[in-house]
């Protein structure tokens, strides 16, 4: 089956300067939702109009396009991209603002139609106030649906509405898009119209109400978005995942984390994030795109294009930056800022520290205050701390350079020239007392 997803529409009610459908919803673009829905189940094509290039930038390159100029009415979305129907396929519509519609409900509907071998089969849902949608007229083996501006009191009273989701026969859709006219209320050619040519139609009521919400304002969008997430965090819940509060925790749909890891609250994690098993994540953390072994504990930290492996500490306070990779048993403390950094086994950098463009090895001890100096004003430049070296606290590794294997620097170094394995190196200006000094300088008053 072909998929075709309309979202041409200018989402006036959103009051934005960006079309709706590029509107992100957990951090991914409402139509890219509606999209990764539909390739499950064949090409996907989409039908764009306002700021269409603006939209373009973020469909994947697969997706046909189609441009309606004008929007004059779901019927003329269609036939705007008459060429993307295939008469010997059968045709999936979808909306580019009714994001959250799953696979499993669709996989019902392309049940229903292949069964009854329809020329069209309507995804419908049972509404106590239907006002605003069209509703569902059956009359004998046809079905037509009447539009809310269009109907009469009598058809206003029936509950049974128009998702506007359907499958289409290929042939039938193709031949009696020619049909429409736009002689309704609103002056649109209605894509509703084209069913009430089908001899061969029948409804798939969904239960599932938010799965059918369409967006049209940041009001609904929140509102829909927190169910999103209520959902996410349900799933992994039950997956084995401890979250100690899921209203306060937001978890984006591409996140795995593994069982008995705990979630405490305000922690976001975003992105193609993994978390593993017996971890404790939070209070207030945020990570995104980073992959994490298993019994890692991180405390209100940031977390960025991070590898983190088995029984690390992270926090509370620090920053890691993209390209930093904690090895095993690796603590990393308060103020602590990584950047492209590889800490090694059992390394500990646990105050006030920033570490760029270093490799660090095993069993080293960062002190406090420790700078690697990596940039020059024009160039970064990498430093090398190998096994087992001690640097001292409030020290200034002036890159490029290299402290040897167990080498120790004195607390307060600027360090600038590489320091050899087993060596000393003290990078400081010697201490004088001048002994009564003070004393001299009150009796001279
Ligand atoms: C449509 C259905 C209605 C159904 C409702 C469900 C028709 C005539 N009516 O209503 O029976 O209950 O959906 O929400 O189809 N779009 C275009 N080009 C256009 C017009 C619309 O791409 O020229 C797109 C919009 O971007 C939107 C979708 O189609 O994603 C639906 O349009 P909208 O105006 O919200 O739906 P209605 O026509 O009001
Ligand atoms: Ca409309």
């Amino acid at each position: 089956m072909k998929v075709l997803i309309l979202a041409a529409g200018l989402g006036k009610r959103m009051k934005s300067k960006y079309p709706k459908v590029i509107h992100k919803i957990l951090g991914k673009p409402m139509i890219n939702w509606v999209i990764d829905t539909a390739r499950v189940f064949g090409k996907v094509g989409v039908v764009l109009g306002y700021k269409a290039e603006e939209v373009k930038k973020f469909l994947p390159d697969d997706i046909e396009i189609y441009i309606q100029e004008e929007q004059l009415g779901t019927g003329h979305a269609v036939l705007c991209a008459k060429e993307f129907i295939d008469e010997n396929e059968n045709l999936l519509i979808l909306y580019g603002d009714v994001p959250f519609i799953s696979q499993v409900t669709l996989k019902k509907l392309e049940q229903e139609h292949l069964k009854m071998n329809n020329e069209v089969t309507i995804l419908t849902a049972i509404l106590e106030n239907p006002a605003g949608y069209g509703r569902i007229v059956k009359e004998g083996n046809k079905i037509r649906i009447v539009e809310d501006k269009d109907a009469t009191s009598e058809i206003k009273e029936i509950k049974e509405i128009n998702t506007g989701i359907y499958i289409f026969n290929g042939k039938f859709i193709k031949k009696n898009l020619d049909n429409l006219n736009n002689k309704n209320a609103q002056g649109e050619y209605y894509l509703t119209d084209v069913v009430s040519f089908a001899e061969k139609v029948s409804t798939v009521i969904t239960e599932d109400i938010f799965e059918v919400t369409g967006i049209n304002d940041k009001v609904q969008l929140a509102k829909l978005e927190k169910e999103m997430r209520k959902r996410i965090n349900e799933k992994l819940m039950l997956e084995g995942v401890r979250i100690i509060d899921p209203e306060v925790v937001y978890i984006e749909p591409n996140v795995k984390i593994g069982k008995d890891t705990i979630i405490y609250p305000f922690t976001f994690i975003e992105g193609e994030t993994e978390i593993g098993e017996d971890c404790e994540i939070g209070p207030m953390t945020r990570i995104k795109d980073s992959k994490i072994g298993n019994n890692v504990k991180i405390n209100r930290s940031e977390i960025e294009k991070t590898i983190i492996e088995d029984n690390v500490s992270v926090g509370p306070f620090s920053r890691l930056r993209e390209g930093t990779h904690l090895k095993n048993k690796v603590k990393i403390g308060n103020f602590v800022e990584t950047k492209k950094t590889l800490v090694g086994e059992n390394t500990k950098a646990q105050h006030l520290t920033y570490l760029g463009d270093a490799t660090i090895g095993k069993d080293v001890n960062i002190g406090a205050g420790t700078i690697t100096c990596n940039y020059d004003g024009k160039k970064k430049h990498p430093t090398t701390i190998e096994d087992g070296a001690f640097i001292g606290s409030n020290n200034s590794l002036v890159a490029p350079v290299k402290i040897g294997k167990n080498a120790i620097t004195g607390a307060g170094s600027v360090i600038t020239n590489d320091v050899p394995d087993d060596s000393l190196a003290l990078g400081r200006a010697r201490q004088i007392n001048k002994e009564g000094w003070v004393k001299n300088k009150r009796e001279e008053k």
